[in-house]
């Protein structure tokens, strides 16, 4: 195992060392746990670490922080705390069991052992850990045969109420059988379709749900997750009124592949919450009305609204792109979008103009820049200074129209529409 933790960063490799070396000091004993152990088995590359501590993990990680000087924040409610060191990002957790009040309700933690900590959690493969303490430094712990599952590709409860108690798991069953391409082991999934059949999901907090939503729509493949909630229970745990028709998934398709093709022409801008065009494709064929009803009681953020808002109600607007216009026109009308939802549009038209002139904007007009400035107009004496935004925006128009070049042409083209304005 000690090979496994090998493929770590150094500096993952030296935070786990000082780590050993102080719960040892503190007669604390620490471990790797959860997602970090299943990936160091598969093989997967590993950008977060967890570890739980059979003692106090506030008190650990301060003073980790301090021997590494690191940053450190902490979370009292919950006995967790991170500590942040070049660009690496570490969550401890004090060792816990949880009670469920009833189904579907958020657990009551208490403070215990490894053994209990891992007895909690959702599936084998996640229920393993690794030991960063001497003399067993880097031995894996697997009591429940996780290593196993992983073998045979199974996603596998740890007890039969596992479903009911925390029902935000049939997300993520589906979630890790998908990513991984495993299976769910078959009493596993007769217990997640008994979990569906009596509502569970229905049950869960929308905020949790929309956090396991998300976390779906970021995977890389939305498509196939999308197809097998579908094929098991539609989301009408989202929304009753929400279909999911064969046009709907053939959507998802499509969005993953204008994705591809286009997410890298966004790199100079601000990060593309790709996850967003899908949820557009989710609800967008609900009225407005339903769908910021549904943004506001799942708890979005307001940037994220804004946008699935904007799309719903752009829907039809955009149509206006849906026959011969002139360049500048596309450009006037996309650049009002965010990328999210020109994607989205690009997507939902899976033909016809308005998908040509969406695809001449993002090959060609997103990256038109004037070379002409506010200087330039000046030192030619374009005065006065407040009609210089209307001037550049109208020589960009040109530019994008007439295909102009060098920034003499430009100047050129910059006077003829001064004269004609003033
Ligand atoms: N966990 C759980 N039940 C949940 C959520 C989490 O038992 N509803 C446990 C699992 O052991 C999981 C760990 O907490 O491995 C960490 O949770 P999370 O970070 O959500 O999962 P990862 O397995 O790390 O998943 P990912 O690879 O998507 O980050």
């Amino acid at each position: 195992m000690i090979n496994r933790l090998k493929s770590l960063s150094p500096q993952f490799k030296k935070i786990l060392k000082v780590s050993s070396r102080l719960a040892g000091r503190l007669g604390y004993r620490i471990y790797l746990v959860g997602g970090v152990t299943r990936d160091l088995l598969l093989g997967r590359r590993v950008l977060d670490l967890d570890i739980v501590v059979e003692g106090d993990a506030i008190k650990f990680t301060q003073k980790l922080a301090e021997c590494i000087q690191g940053d450190f924040s902490k979370h009292h409610a919950f006995g967790t705390a991170t500590v942040y060191f070049d660009g690496h990002k570490i969550d401890f957790a004090t060792a816990r069991t949880e009670k469920y009040p009833h189904w579907g309700a958020l657990p009551k933690v208490k403070p215990s052992s490894l053994a209990q900590d891992l007895k909690r959690r959702d599936f084998t493969i996640n229920a393993m850990a690794i030991s960063l303490n001497r003399p067993d430094y880097g031995k894996l712990i697997d009591l429940y045969n996780g290593s196993g599952d992983l073998r045979k590709r199974l996603i596998r409860v740890l007890h039969a109420k596992s479903f009911l108690e925390d029902p935000t798991r049939i997300l993520r069953a589906i979630r890790f059988e998908q990513r991984f391409g495993f299976r769910m082991e078959p009493c596993t999934f007769s217990l997640l379709k008994k979990a569906l059949k009596l509502n569970m999901l229905g049950q869960v907090n929308p905020h949790r749900l929309r956090d396991e939503l998300i976390l779906i729509l970021k995977e890389a493949k939305p498509y196939r997750y999308i197809k097998r909630i579908r094929e098991l229970e539609g989301f009408s745990f989202v929304r009753k009124e929400i279909s999911f028709s064969k046009r709907k998934l053939r959507f998802f398709r499509r969005a993953q592949a204008s994705l591809s093709r286009y997410a890298r022409n966004f790199k100079k801008h601000r990060k593309l919450e790709a996850w967003l065009i899908y949820l557009g494709g989710l609800v967008v064929d609900l009225p407005l009305g339903r769908v910021e009803k549904f943004l506001h009681d799942f708890g979005f953020k307001k940037g994220e609204r804004i946008i699935i808002s904007s799309i719903r109600r752009n829907l039809s607007k955009i149509k206006k792109l849906d026959k011969r216009v002139r360049p500048h026109v596309v450009y006037r009308i996309l650049t009002l979008y965010s990328f999210e939802s020109i994607l989205f549009f690009h997507a939902y038209h899976s033909r016809g103009k308005l998908r040509k002139n969406i695809e001449y904007f993002l090959n060609t007009l997103v990256n038109i820049r004037l070379k002409t400035r506010g200087k330039d107009l000046k030192k030619l004496d374009f005065g006065p200074l407040t009609i210089y935004s209307k001037i550049l925006t109208r020589l960009l128009y040109a530019k994008i129209d007439k295909g102009l070049k060098s920034k003499k042409e430009e100047l050129a083209e910059a006077g003829r529409i001064y004269k004609r304005l003033s």
